[in-house]
């Protein structure tokens, strides 16, 4: 199926228009305002810290670091992007591993003693960057994203899963070549982990790190455990006890870190996995109903947010302020997760307008930020709108829908956006992204991560021509 490209939209009412045809309910306006007063410019005020504006930079990682998880040249290069943004809010930066089994790849970070001056200095080479070339850094907040990766661990070769898991999967198992109860944590390994998330942050808050996100979305550990409905035990069943890994970790964290902000980045709503139809367009996996989605209305493409909503009501219990909202999971529905015109080669042709996705995305995150009105909440999904972001995203704020726009692929390609949309600048056509989805398939092909289309840095390297003849084979 092709669908119109975004770039074809010449103005706001043909936008529009193709809005309405989709029968979306897409925040949208015409002018995206300037100055001081403009709604993407004010600051988000919080007795925690006032954050300046209202771009996020949303986790990144590029499968670049050394093989013993420190940062190396291509990562504080993507930080130093981060910091010109002119973005405010900094979510997490990237997953970082909180031990080395957890490494969703062999190039992951990991915090321990032996890196956390390179991980410090990954902070203050952001704030550095920021004070040369955006503005003051007091109203800039910055945390560290923690993650294990559970299912999607490969922490020792590229092409070698070493899968964790919360509970069996009868898609998801062959996916990643579990074949036995084996790969299953047991309640005691989660409580080691639990000891390890707390470490972590512990080293997190000594960097420097304003907070921590404990990492609950995309398929990796946190998620899953979300949706270990069947699973026995503690850490299964009932919602108390799939929290019970994120409540631990909690209060573990307060005992170590009091001053240490705590914040969740979330897959709110989750599909079953997708694969390609006969004609290579994604189409459920399965025809029957679906019971793992956290999220989910047991079709296995609907959706139920009474979980969800209980979920947040946790998270504000817990003292939990910082929410960032996401979907699903690159590895088994990327069309929900990242919508792009593009697949990446691991995915399938879009079964929907990826502009369909994007709206999924804002409308539940603003269903679930009026729910709970004292959440700061950042959305994420927005780069598919390239030239309409900061339109819908100015809107979507406007509304109250969201606290801050997270912006993901389009500070690989446009790293200077936010700052763009602040000044009143025109866009820089050149750097939009256009979801090609080369930042994906890099690395799932054992290559680094980065924009190959459209940034020059990544154009010039090697890896570039080998992406290109991946894509023509
Ligand atoms: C190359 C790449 C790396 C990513 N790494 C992470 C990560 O480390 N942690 C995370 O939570 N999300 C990660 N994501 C997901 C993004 O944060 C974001 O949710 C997604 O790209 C959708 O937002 P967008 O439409 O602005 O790109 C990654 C995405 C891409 C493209
Ligand atoms: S490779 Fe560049 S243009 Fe393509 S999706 Fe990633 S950031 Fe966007």
């Amino acid at each position: 199926m092709a669908y119109p490209r975004i770039s074809s939209f010449k103005t706001a009412d043909a936008f529009r228009q193709r809005i309405a045809e989709l029968g979306l309910n897409l925040p949208f306006d015409d002018e995206v305002r300037t100055g001081e007063a403009a709604p993407l410019a004010r600051p988000i005020e919080r007795e925690r810290g006032r954050i300046g504006n209202r771009f996020c930079i949303l986790p990144m990682e590029g499968w670049d670091g050394t093989e013993d998880g420190q940062p190396s040249d291509l990562t504080r290069r993507r930080w130093k992007n981060f910091g010109l943004s002119g973005a405010k809010l900094i979510w997490g930066g990237e997953a970082v591993a909180v031990r080395h089994d957890g490494r969703a790849n062999p190039n992951q970070l990991v915090i321990n003693d032996a890196n956390l001056p390179s991980i410090a200095e990954l902070r203050e080479l952001l704030i550095r960057t920021h004070e040369e070339q955006v503005s003051s850094s007091d109203d800039l907040l910055i945390g560290l994203q923690l993650t294990h990766s559970g299912r999607f661990a490969r922490p020792n070769q590229k092409a070698v899963p070493e899968p964790q898991i919360a509970y069996r999967h009868p898609l998801l198992d062959p996916r990643v070549k579990v074949t036995s109860d084996e790969a299953i944590l047991s309640d005691d390994d989660l409580a080691r982990l639990i000891d390890d998330f707390i470490e972590a942050s512990r080293l997190a808050a000594q960097a420097g790190y304003t907070f921590v996100d404990i990492k609950h979305c995309h398929g990796y550990l946190g998620h899953e455990i979300l949706s270990g409905f069947d699973r026995p035990g503690k850490y299964g069943g009932s919602l108390e006890n799939r929290t019970r890994f994120l409540r631990d970790i909690v209060s573990g964290i307060r005992a170590v870190a009091p001053e240490l902000e705590i914040a969740v980045r979330a897959s709110l709503i989750d599909f079953m996995p997708f694969h390609p139809g006969a004609d290579g367009t994604g189409e459920p996996e399965l025809s029957e109903p679906y019971r793992y989605a956290f999220g989910g209305d047991g079709t296995g493409t609907g959706v139920d947010l009474e979980e969800p909503r209980q979920f947040l009501a946790l998270l504000q219990e817990l003292d939990i302020e910082l929410v960032c909202s996401t979907v699903g999971s690159p590895y088994y529905n990327p069309h929900i997760q990242r919508p792009a015109i593009f697949p990446p080669s691991d995915g399938y042709q879009a079964p929907e307008d990826p502009l369909v996705g994007v709206a999924r995305q804002i409308e539940i995150t603003g269903a679930l930020k009026q729910a709970f009105p004292d959440l700061i909440v950042v959305g994420s999904g927005y780069s598919y709108l390239q030239e309409w972001l900061p339109n819908v995203g100015q809107r979507a704020v406007t509304d109250g829908l969201v606290d801050s726009v997270g912006l993901g692929r389009m500070v690989l390609s446009y790293p200077d956006l936010p700052a763009d949309v602040l000044a009143g600048h025109t866009l820089a056509r050149k750097k939009i992204c256009r979801t090609f989805s080369d930042c994906t398939t890099a690395p799932r092909n054992g290559m680094v991560s980065g924009c190959y289309p459209l940034d020059p840095f990544y154009k010039e390297r090697p890896e570039r021509e080998r992406l290109v003849q991946l894509k023509t084979s």
